[in-house]
């Protein structure tokens, strides 16, 4: 008997996520999963598709995000991800998480990224996943919990100083429900001003947490520029003392005279790898991008505003143009477009460049979605890795990049039968044309979507279609970290 399909997608380059060498072939769905590769001539199913030898290749995963809000919203919320491949985001980076604490006000720079008072109205993971379950997302959804989050509950917003033993310990019973409830890790933001009194002790003692539940630890790490080497230390230590897998988030070297010291942060990297597990992502441009901190501002580093609260009007433009068109230091506006989102040019690309040929980075955005003229990342950093850097560039293959996007990403978070294509896994996938895809977001223009991307499937819904957008379907799922064995 002939085989049936929900959807067969014939004469494909099948580039499946391990790594491998592309291939031709045809590939079979039935529901939510993939049933079948390689010649399926003698099948049929209810849609088929013929490829032309496009590029077929696991839903991209997207290692690091701030879409917490826009998950909830529907699938027009996550066109910026859905329009680059993307079919599942980890939430809760840097420190910062929806759930679990309610906030009856704009909580402190830089938690209010996910959003204003309005949005604050979890008080467990369970209640943001049960709000998952009523509004699904249309991408699948991995979650952390943000440590800056918890010390605003557990010492009542006085956060310029070291947690009490108490607070840390109120903190670790908050992280632990979490984990229980279907959260898959830890997340801190040292660098940022709610957290960066939290002395490494502290961090310890709430990441302890994670022990039982075999979870993650993630961080943006204290110090990206001088200090980076001791902050990676921090890092692997808080991973011994807890037993946890780390991820240092967002990996760079900021500030000129730190230029080009990711040789040496890349093989301080690689030398703890050999001793216990630790892993990286990085998004493929010379900017950052987070709150406007008016005492990290420096005279040599450009920055342009991302948004305003009081002033919306200056999103885009440079905040030394704002200043001089208000005749004042560039302090002084900063201060007056407070609460603000900012880019800041402070990365060298060969470092950059260094970070993504690595063959254990990971791809994540770090796209920020509340801002009114986002850092392109948010649209444009997964066809940015496979047009600019893979297919024109020649830094990695197509293959390694998809890898750093799919395979790589699912095997480092624990998420179970994705990030590969193969018979029985999760059909995630994306159909696009290695030839044209590309990013077009720019810092001029930052809301445009990626060409080069055909279609997406989610759980094996089609969910958006290249050149006409999302096809309305919501066919996300919560994910939840399963440790492999170790
Ligand atoms: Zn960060
Ligand atoms: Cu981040």
């Amino acid at each position: 008997m002939a085989q049936r399909f929900d959807l067969l997608i014939r004469n494909a380059t099948l580039i499946d996520g391990t790594g491998a060498l592309p291939r031709k072939g045809d590939l079979g769905v039935n529901g939510d999963r993939i049933v079948a590769m390689g010649d399926l001539s003698a099948a049929s199913a209810d849609r088929e598709i013929d490829a032309q030898g496009k590029a077929l290749a696991p839903g991209f995963i997207d290692a690091h995000t701030h879409d917490d809000t826009v998950v909830l919203c529907g699938p027009e919320c996550v066109v910026p991800k859905l329009s680059q491949g993307v079919t599942t985001v980890v939430i809760g980076n840097c420190g910062i998480s929806l759930a679990p604490v309610k906030m009856n006000r704009r909580p402190p720079a830089p938690l209010d990224l996910v959003g204003d008072a309005d949005v604050w109205q979890y008080e467990s993971f369970a209640a943001y996943a049960e709000q998952l379950r009523k509004t699904p997302p249309a991408v699948n959804t991995y979650a952390l919990i943000g440590h800056m989050v918890l010390r605003c509950e557990a010492m009542d917003f006085d956060l310029d100083r070291p947690a009490t033993d108490k607070e840390a310990e109120r903190m670790k019973t908050r992280l632990a429900e979490a984990l229980k409830e279907g959260a898959s890790g830890f997340s801190t933001g040292l660098w940022y001003p709610p957290s960066r009194h939290a002395p490494t002790d502290e961090v310890i003692a709430v990441a302890e947490a994670l022990r039982d539940y075999g979870g993650l630890y993630v961080t943006h790490m204290r110090d990206e520029a001088d200090g980076v080497i001791d902050s990676i230390e921090e890092t692997l230590k808080i991973g011994r003392e807890t037993g946890s897998a780390v991820v240092i988030s967002h990996h760079k070297c900021t500030m000129p005279e730190n230029f080009g010291r990711s040789t040496e942060t890349l093989a301080y990297i690689e030398k703890a790898m050999q001793k216990q597990t630790v892993n990286f992502d990085v998004y493929p441009y010379t900017a950052s991008s987070t709150a406007l901190l008016v005492d990290r501002l420096r005279d040599d580093m450009p920055v342009q505003i991302a948004t305003s609260v009081p002033h919306p009007e200056m999103a885009g433009r440079m905040l030394s143009d704002i200043a001089k068109e208000w005749g004042t230091d560039i302090r002084t506006a900063a201060q007056r477009l407070l609460p603000a989102g900012a880019i800041y040019f402070m990365m060298d690309e060969a470092d950059v460049s260094r970070i993504v040929a690595h063959p254990r980075s990971m791809i994540g955005s770090d796209g920020i979605p509340s801002n009114d003229m986002p850092h392109p990342r948010l649209w444009g950093t997964f066809p940015r890795v496979l047009g600019h850097y893979a297919r024109d560039l020649g830094l990695i293959s197509l293959e390694a990049a998809v890898h750093k996007m799919t395979g790589l990403t699912a095997s480092v978070f624990g998420m179970a039968d994705r990030g590969v294509l193969k018979e029985g896994a999760f059909a995630d996938l994306v159909l696009f044309d290695p030839d044209t895809v590309i990013d077009t977001a720019t810092f001029a223009a930052p809301k445009t979507p990626a060409k080069g991307i055909l279609e997406v499937w989610v759980n094996g819904v089609s969910s958006y279609v290249g050149g006409k957008g999302v096809t309305g379907e919501s066919a996300g799922r919560l994910i939840t970290r399963q440790p492999l064995p170790a």
